[in-house]
């Protein structure tokens, strides 16, 4: 019996991909609000009637079927996110707004009473819109402030019912996708090494100071970082591709490094220089950095492939973080390259480098679905998700023999919701199936996939029946 008995099963959720009641009940806008593509689209003035954010699957409202779905399952947590937009509007309000505050304290309730730990993401991809247009998001030291002071007030508020937190989803995306990662306005092409590297420095301290905060609060608290964590492979053997691979993995390597030591690690400089990037550390920014964090945790979609001259060979598709086609693994409905072991190779890499308990805190296949009408009622035959859950659990159980301390695994999307990259809601994760089409029409009913029954399988035997 590989996984242990407390084992944490369960799924992750973004307020800004299920909540929708975007201004509901006093929340501010977000940048998610006016991304009506995703990454891969303008950022509109104001919100529009295309973004199917605004009113994403409902959760707002339907929280309490939701999770009675995936208590039905058995989840043990459920990962989702705060929106600091309800909490504070602006973001620099002196006072959070109430209302905000008790939604999630419905929430929280309503997990708890059906024995489901909650495990909260801070910022998932999302900040009030008011700090993205007036200081940059992150680009300005000021917003550090900000973040702090609402991160203490979820912690006063919730800290006696919820042991686990993450600081930032993804941290690592800021480089990548500055507007999703760190709410920044300035278009990306516009920006600097120097800008990207500042901001993300900014959003360390920032995740190190609501560490420091949520202990002195309650020591009990467990605070995780969260980074997108594709394993670098080479394209080949060749010495150059080897070193391309070593370079690209330390560009994931320097958030987490940073959140487990407390300091840079010695490649930054290396880094900085390339970037044309000369570091803004204050002396007060070192000593709050050594808050580090209690476990690491990531998503994991698929490995990236990488190579000395990317030329030479054709690009894999992906979401936001694309590598080169691997040859040697499958491929799913959106053409993402599928590797389940990949997912051994990176917990035993992360545990072998950092010495942290993991948490898989996402792993998922988006897929295009339509209802069948059968017997029992409506619903989606997914086997290809029975068959890439299947093969990750078995490859994180390898590392579980391997010796890796993993504590939790919680699935991307249990229950559908509207993609991150692209906006879109036919790119579906979920174990439940939501009637919502791409035009907006749909009743938001939610039903059960194939996949349901059987993941509820596998928590009810701790793993062993996949
Ligand atoms: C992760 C994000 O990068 O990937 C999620 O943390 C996101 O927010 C998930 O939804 C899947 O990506 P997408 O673009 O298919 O929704």
């Amino acid at each position: 019996m590989s996984f242990p008995e407390n084992f944490l099963w369960g799924g992750a959720l973004a307020a800004n991909q299920c909540e929708g009641a975007y201004l509901e009940d006093g929340k501010g806008l977000s940048q998610q609000d006016v991304m009506p593509k995703g990454v891969r689209g303008p950022v509109t003035e104001a919100p529009t009637p295309d973004n199917l954010k605004l009113i994403g699957t409902d959760f707002y409202h339907r929280y309490r079927e939701d999770i009675a779905l995936l208590a039905e399952m058995g989840f043990k947590v459920f990962r989702f996110s705060i929106a600091w937009s309800r909490i504070y509007p602006r973001g620099d309000e002196a006072k959070p707004n109430e209302k905000g505050l008790a939604f999630y304290d419905k929430v929280i309730d309503e997990c708890l009473s059906h024995g489901i730990q909650p495990l909260i993401t801070l910022s998932h991809y999302e900040m009030p819109l008011y700090l993205c247009r007036t200081y940059d998001g992150f680009r300005s030291r000021q917003v550090i402030e900000y973040f702090v002071r609402y991160a203490r007030t979820v912690f006063e508020r919730y800290h006696d019912r919820v042991k686990y937190w993450l600081t930032f989803n993804e941290i690592n995306v800021t480089l990548i996708s500055p507007l999703m990662g760190a709410g920044v306005m300035t278009p990306k092409d516009m920006l600097t090494g120097q800008d990207k590297f500042q901001a993300a420095h900014h959003q360390l301290v920032a995740s190190a100071w609501a560490t420091k905060i949520a202990k002195e609060i309650d020591p009990t608290m467990q605070i995780g970082c969260m980074a997108a964590s594709a394993p670098r492979y080479p394209m080949t053997c060749a010495p150059e591709d080897m070193m391309t691979m070593m370079l690209s993995q330390q560009e994931l390597d320097y958030f987490i490094h940073v959140h487990c030591t407390g300091e840079y690690p010695y490649y930054a400089e290396r880094l900085w220089r390339e970037n044309g990037v000369k570091l803004t550390v204050t002396d007060e920014d070192r000593e709050l950095l050594k808050n580090t964090v209690d476990f690491i945790s990531f998503s994991y979609y698929s490995s990236k492939v990488v190579a000395a001259d990317e030329s030479k060979y054709q690009m894999a598709n992906g979401n936001i973080m694309r590598g080169l086609k691997n040859p040697y693994v499958s491929y799913s409905d959106y053409d993402y390259p599928i590797d389940p072991e990949g997912l051994r190779f990176i917990l035993n890499y992360l545990y072998d480098h950092f010495h942290k308990p993991l948490f898989v805190a996402e792993n998922g296949v988006g897929a295009r679905e339509t209802l069948v009408e059968t017997e029992e009622g409506k619903t989606v035959e997914d086997d290809y998700r029975i068959a890439f859950h299947r093969g990750h659990i078995a490859a994180m159980e390898k590392a579980i023999e391997d010796g890796v301390e993993v504590f939790g695994y919680t699935s991307w999307g249990p229950i559908d919701c509207v993609s991150a990259a692209s906006a879109e809601i036919t790119k579906r994760y979920g174990f439940v199936y939501v009637d919502r089409n791409q035009d907006g029409s749909g009743t938001l009913e939610r039903y059960k996939k194939k996949s349901f029954n059987w993941y509820k399988k596998v928590i009810a035997s701790n793993g062993r029946e996949l």
